[in-house]
């Protein structure tokens, strides 16, 4: 039977907003090692089952010959598909219309994900590629902008927001990312910044490339803006789909379950000898995670910035955790500007999204120096304590080894309702290490002695022997029990399971006010 003229037409119609900005324009953007829009979304959701939503609009300026420049779609492509067959939204700009740019009825698009996304409960993914405001249609853009903006606000902590950065993103396309739980960039094409390089050479005089200025380790090694860096789009994509698998849909779901091979009772002999004897020699707090959480499910966050401070993603008996934990490899371990507020995110995302935290400890305290006080450690490192306490999701909390001074508190101790906290026999806890401790506190009998160092030594070993030990701590309830490393995997396998019917709330309040 002949197909009726207007489904023709129809289908010719659809078939043409798929070029977006037209062969040439796609060859180019595949010269670049870049995917079009549509790939992307093709690539990011199970085969077969993107919807695309509003693929007809255009835009309605006429300033500056725009009348003459309409394309479908708009320069983004919109809809929602499956990842593992779970419901996602997505949104993917496509640079070879206007360059990506935003102006108002591309903006429309992304906002009606949005609020669809917000009213069935499911994460909403933008694969951004832009150069931000459209220029020619002026405030008009800027309203667009922060119609997203004001949504990416009421949705956080409602249903995920995962950005992906696929291009060179300017201006408001990178404040949007920025709001979102996790940014993700691709080496060697992708751009964050606020104004490019040659704003800054008339501005200030710096010359600076692009890769310098926003590159993806730029942002993932010095500033801490993006989360992951990927090594091309494709492993972008990926990541993306591997992220959501320890993430709700929304705020009132529990993570998924992927069922693990690896037994829950599994004891590991290792684990005894992670810790060196010498409480001055560093070790790979991830050689403890990876050895506790189930095989191969461990997914670091922000590797590459704030190492002192390891925060990720793991299963436990199928069942995803979000882990924190000090790494004694970089700077002993010590909480400073950056790992606060590294640890604080994460450990606030967790919250948000149901996911317990698993807290591994060893700090020698905060970093000292004048860098560290004139940035504001005090306001900074706050922020860890703030989001620690005011977690309600089910928190376990391993010491491993020095749990010092205000870092002690922080780290999710007993007294800001860690719900079960261990400690290895390695582990010690006190207001600071033996060294500084006798020099305060003996200091005029050091002086006194007729040889100061053997009895400045003898007093450090009697400190060591009476404070440096989690049995004070333990004799106090401030644990709950000291374990021996192997058993750590089953104990907190068994107290995750506990803790599944867990229930604690805070004071009502509007909300809190986190030091930022
Ligand atoms: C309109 C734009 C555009 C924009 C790029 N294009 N950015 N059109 N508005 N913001 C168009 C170009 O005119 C060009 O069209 C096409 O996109 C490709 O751009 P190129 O410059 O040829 O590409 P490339 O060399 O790869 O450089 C990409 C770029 C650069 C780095 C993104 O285009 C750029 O610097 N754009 C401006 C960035 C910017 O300052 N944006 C405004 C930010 S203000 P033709 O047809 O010639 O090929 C902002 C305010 C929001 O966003 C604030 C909220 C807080």
């Amino acid at each position: 039977m002949a197909v009726d003229d207007r489904v023709e037409e129809l289908r010719r119609r659809k078939e043409a907003t798929k070029v977006g900005g037209g062969a040439e324009r796609i060859e180019q953007q595949h010269a670049k090692g870049k995917l079009t829009a549509r790939e992307r979304v093709d690539l990011l959701l199970d085969p077969g089952t993107f919807v695309e939503t509003d693929m007809f609009v255009e835009h309605r300026a006429s300033d500056f010959g725009m009348d003459k420049r309409r394309i479908a779609g708009d320069g983004v492509v919109t809809g929602y598909g499956a990842i593992d067959g779970r419901t996602v939204f997505v949104f993917s700009q496509d640079f070879t219309v206007f360059g990506g740019s935003l102006g108002e009825t591309h903006a429309n698009k992304i906002v009606k994900i949005m609020d669809m996304a917000m009213k069935v409960g499911a994460p909403v993914i933008g694969l951004n590629d832009s150069g931000g405001a459209r220029i020619q249609e002026g405030v008009i853009s800027l309203g667009g902008y922060a119609e997203i903006f004001f949504r990416n606000v009421l949705a956080s902590g409602v249903v995920p927001q995962i950005s992906a950065i696929l291009g060179p993103c300017a201006g408001g396309a990178v404040y949007s990312p920025a709001m979102t739980d996790f940014t993700i960039m691709a080496k060697n094409s992708s751009y964050m910044f606020i104004t490019g390089p040659e704003v800054i050479k008339t501005v200030t005089g710096e010359d600076v490339t692009f890769e310098q200025l926003g590159g993806a380790m730029t942002h993932n090694e010095k500033s801490g803006v993006a989360h992951f860096a990927a090594d091309d789009e494709k492993g972008a994509l990926r990541l993306i789909r591997k992220l959501l698998s320890y993430i709700p849909s929304n705020n009132v779901e529990d993570p998924p379950i992927l069922m693990s091979e690896d037994p829950s009772d599994r004891r590991d002999p290792e684990l005894a000898a992670v810790v060196p004897r010498d409480s001055d020699k560093p070790y790979d707090m991830r050689d403890v995670i990876t050895r506790v959480v189930d095989r191969g499910s461990w997914l670091e966050v922000q590797e590459h910035w704030a190492q002192n401070m390891v925060v990720g993603f793991a299963r436990l008996a199928g069942r995803p955790v979000g882990v924190v934990g000090n790494q004694p490899k970089v700077l002993a371990g010590t909480l400073d500007i950056n790992s606060s507020t590294k640890g604080a995110r994460f450990v606030r995302f967790c919250d948000c999204f149901n996911i317990p935290l698993l807290t591994f400890v060893d700090v020698p305290g905060f970093l000292p120096g004048t860098a560290q006080e004139y940035g504001g450690i005090i306001r900074n490192g706050a922020k860890l304590l703030f989001a620690f306490s005011e977690a309600t999701v089910p928190k376990v909390t391993v010491i491993t080894r020095k749990a010092y001074g205000g870092a002690y508190d922080v780290m999710c101790s007993k007294h800001i309702r860690g719900d079960m906290n261990f400690a290895w026999p390695s582990a010690e806890l006190a207001v600071m290490g033996p060294e500084g401790a006798v020099q305060i506190i003996f200091r005029k009998e050091i002086d006194a002695a007729a040889d100061p160092k053997a009895r400045e030594a003898e007093l450090v070993r009697e400190y060591r022997e009476k404070f440096a030990n989690p049995y004070i701590a333990a004799r106090m309830g401030y644990l709950d029990d000291i374990i021996e490393p192997p058993e750590t995997r089953p104990r907190v396998v068994n107290a995750f399971a506990m803790l599944r019917s867990k229930r604690e709330t805070r004071p009502p309040k509007k909300h809190g006010n986190i030091p930022l």
